[in-house]
């Protein structure tokens, strides 16, 4: 390249550096990175307190099809979809900055929350209706993201953000879509990488049974998954940590974890269990009987969760086994579980004070991280972790930890706002989506929906 040209490009890039402040503001380490608090050093007309989420990619340089990837996660836009705002590529160390919209909250802390309740023995539950409008609006975040055939492919509580008070108060934001494709490369074996910690507990029971593709179907367990989470504040399918070293997709406590909630699979509900990679092997490990006396409705009975609710319904058909039979987000969206009362609110906490802490900052010295792996790899045996946790030191400034909820007009107007436009907002049909990968000119978001008008009909070419 021209050395002219180099300099002079070099000198009108923008740093992320001169643009925010975060020095000491980290919030995050997961497994791409660190994430910081950052607010603008100049910030213009925009509001002082407005913060950003800053994304630090673990290791350097970023290849071209990552960097094509990223600039279509740009051009998504839905109020459940987190936005990424700007990317900064940083020449000297060769580093990746990823901006994004700050939330305070989200499923992974605000869960920790109520497991703390009850182990303190005050038992708090997620409340009800949180629960009805948490799922609501992730379905309705996935349903756009499947419509424009991005597959999310790592959903879990720590990846579900929620707005703290501001304009979008109690808003879902789902985070990292795409990401363990983007910064897994497909040309580094699973076994080279760096061994972090990654939880299976999420992951459908195809994947583990070698699936070779992800699917929507894949994004939906998960979401199961969250759902019985956030009823009972316990992962349904927890078990003891596993390194990704392990490149093979089978993984035997895991199923046998599945198994023992779901019961064993009848070849008469999942007929193509046969065909799956690692059938053999399953039928080698496994033996039905040990399983004959579980059953979703008993494991859900057992956390007060009745057979014959709405909610039960609906759950069963998120974690249904067999793939191909598994409820669609459009499905889920518009399912009677939705349209009883109380229905879902825009503000998941219902304009009530929100119990939940703010983000706390960590250490930021290398040193710090490294023992947060080292430490993440010594509970990847400690079967009571609840996994991101293994991954983080928290450093509490006292007045930090106190949430401060301002209650406004607006936030009662949207409780009593029993969201009209969330209903139909998931009735739109997939049927124009009919290209693998990226699909061009998709109308995405419910075109029905009057609450989020200006994001309609977005146009996505990729
Ligand atoms: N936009 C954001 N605003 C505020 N906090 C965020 C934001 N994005 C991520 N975080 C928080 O930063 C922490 C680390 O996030 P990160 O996504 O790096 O890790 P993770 O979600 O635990 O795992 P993974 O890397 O597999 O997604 C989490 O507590 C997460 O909730
Ligand atoms: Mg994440």
């Amino acid at each position: 390249m021209d050395f002219d040209f180099k300099s002079k490009a070099a000198a009108k890039r923008q740093k992320v550096e001169d643009e925010f402040e975060f020095d000491g503001m980290k919030v995050g380490r997961g497994t791409y990175g660190h994430v910081y608090k950052a607010k603008r050093k100049k910030n213009g007309d925009e509001k002082p307190t407005k913060y950003y989420a800053l994304k630090l990619i673990e290791g350097t340089g970023i290849s071209m099809s990552a960097c094509r990837e990223i600039e279509l996660l740009r051009e998504l836009k839905h109020p459940n979809v987190i936005s990424l705002k700007r990317v900064f590529l940083s020449h000297s160390d060769r580093k990746v900055w990823l901006l994004f919209d700050f939330a305070e909250h989200d499923l992974w802390h605000i869960i920790k929350y109520h497991r703390a309740s009850k182990a303190n023995k005050k038992p708090v539950q997620v409340p009800r209706t949180m629960v009805k409008s948490l799922l609501f609006q992730i379905l309705d975040g996935i349903q756009y993201l499947h419509a424009n055939w991005v597959l999310h492919r790592d959903l879990k509580p720590a990846n579900i953000l929620v707005m703290g008070d501001g304009p979008e108060r109690g808003r879902v934001k789902i985070a990292d879509m795409g990401f363990a494709r983007l910064f897994n490369s497909p040309l580094k074996p699973l076994a080279d990488l760096d061994p972090v910690v990654v939880t299976f507990w999420y992951r459908a029971p195809e994947l583990l049974l070698g699936a070779r593709h992800y699917t929507k179907a894949i994004d939906i367990w998960a979401i199961g998954c969250i759902f019985a989470e956030l009823l009972t504040s316990e992962p349904i399918f927890h078990c003891r940590q596993e390194d990704i070293k392990t490149s093979n997709p089978y993984h035997h406590d895991q199923l046998d974890r599945i198994f023992s909630v779901m019961g064993f699979p009848h070849e008469k509900e999942w007929e193509d269990i046969r065909k799956m990679p690692e059938y053999g092997t399953l039928m080698k490990d496994f033996r039905r009987s040990n399983y004959s006396n579980a059953n979703l409705p008993k494991y859900m009975e057992k956390h007060k969760i009745k057979a014959d609710s709405k909610e039960f319904h609906l759950l069963s058909k998120l974690l249904t086994m067999d793939p191909t039979k598994r409820i669609t987000s459009e499905q889920a969206l518009e399912d009677n579980y939705f349209l009883e009362e109380p229905v879902p609110t825009h503000d998941v906490f219902a304009a009530m004070p929100i119990p939940y802490p703010k983000r706390e900052f960590l250490t930021d010295d290398e040193n710090d991280d490294k023992s947060d792996t080292a430490k993440a790899r010594q509970n990847t045996s400690n079967s009571s972790s609840h996994a991101p946790n293994a991954k983080r030191v928290r450093v509490v400034p006292p007045s930090n930890t106190s949430s401060n909820p301002i209650m406004t007009q607006q936030d009662y107007q949207q409780q009593k706002h029993v969201l009209q436009g969330y209903q139909g907002s998931g009735g739109q049909s997939n049927s124009q989506q009919n290209t693998l990968s990226y699909s061009t000119g998709s109308n995405v978001h419910g075109t029905s929906s009057t609450v989020y008008s200006g994001q309609q009909q977005q146009q996505h070419r990729y």
